[in-house]
């Protein structure tokens, strides 16, 4: 999906398919109970930004549950594609979006809480600890890491979900190799150290993920 190459309309396809994905296996779930114990705790509007949103669908989810939960929620997103940023638009009008390459320029600062998911397995080792770096330095109080967890049980799982779920060959070539290509929660750990997420705590969570989080004390 990274691939500059890749067709607008296959692009659309394969963000729809991993939309997908992301509700079955409950991504905006993963991230939301720490989300919504920080907005009990401020007692004001929580501002949110997910880094490498894709479609948006994730910081849709978080914003779907603060509604029913009766919480304020302010959120944003970037992404490298322009198609992205424009599908994340449409799938979440209450957000604000745009276009930011988060490897090569500092993250804007000014939210609580700064997300990313499934955009860790994408890269070098190097790379990851600059990213988790660049989350920590724009963060007012949470960095939230959710994504793949490298293990044979979650190659499986992501191999047939992807089949069953979606019918883009990006997104049926792209699952199961980044799992290949994911850390295990240990390694993660070891990355958050390395980029000064000193005390970052990480929690393995069903199917195939783990939950990376570290707060600002
Ligand atoms: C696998 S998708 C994950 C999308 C979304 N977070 C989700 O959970 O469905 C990875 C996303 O990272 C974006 N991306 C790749 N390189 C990036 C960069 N350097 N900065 C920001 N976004 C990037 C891609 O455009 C793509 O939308």
């Amino acid at each position: 999906m990274d691939d500059p190459g890749l067709a607008p309309a296959e692009h659309r396809r394969a963000l729809a398919g991993l939309a997908r994905l992301n509700r079955v296996s409950g991504s905006a779930a993963v991230l939301w109970p720490a989300v919504a114990r920080l907005a009990r705790e401020l007692r004001r509007p929580v501002r949110v930004l997910d880094v490498a949103t894709g479609s948006g669908d994730v910081p849709a989810g978080l914003v779907r549950k603060a509604r029913r939960a009766g919480v304020s929620l302010e959120v944003s997103g970037c992404d490298i594609s322009q198609t992205a940023v424009a599908a994340a638009a449409a799938n979440c009008p209450a957000g604000r979006f745009f276009v930011h390459d988060a490897l090569r320029n500092p993250l804007p600062a000014g939210f609580d809480v700064v997300t990313c998911s499934l955009f860790l397995h994408h890269l070098s080792t190097d790379d990851a600890v600059s990213l988790l770096a660049a989350m920590r330095d724009a963060v007012g109080r949470l960095v939230l890491v959710n994504d793949l967890s490298r293990s044979r049980f979650s190659f499986v799982g992501v191999w047939l979900a992807c089949h069953l779920l979606t019918t883009s060959p990006v997104v049926r070539f792209d699952g199961p190799a980044s799992v290949r290509s994911a850390f295990t929660p240990r390694e993660a750990l070891a990355l958050a150290e390395r980029a000064g997420l000193t005390a970052a705590v990480v929690r393995s969570k069903f199917p195939a993920r783990f939950l990376l989080s570290w707060e600002r004390r």
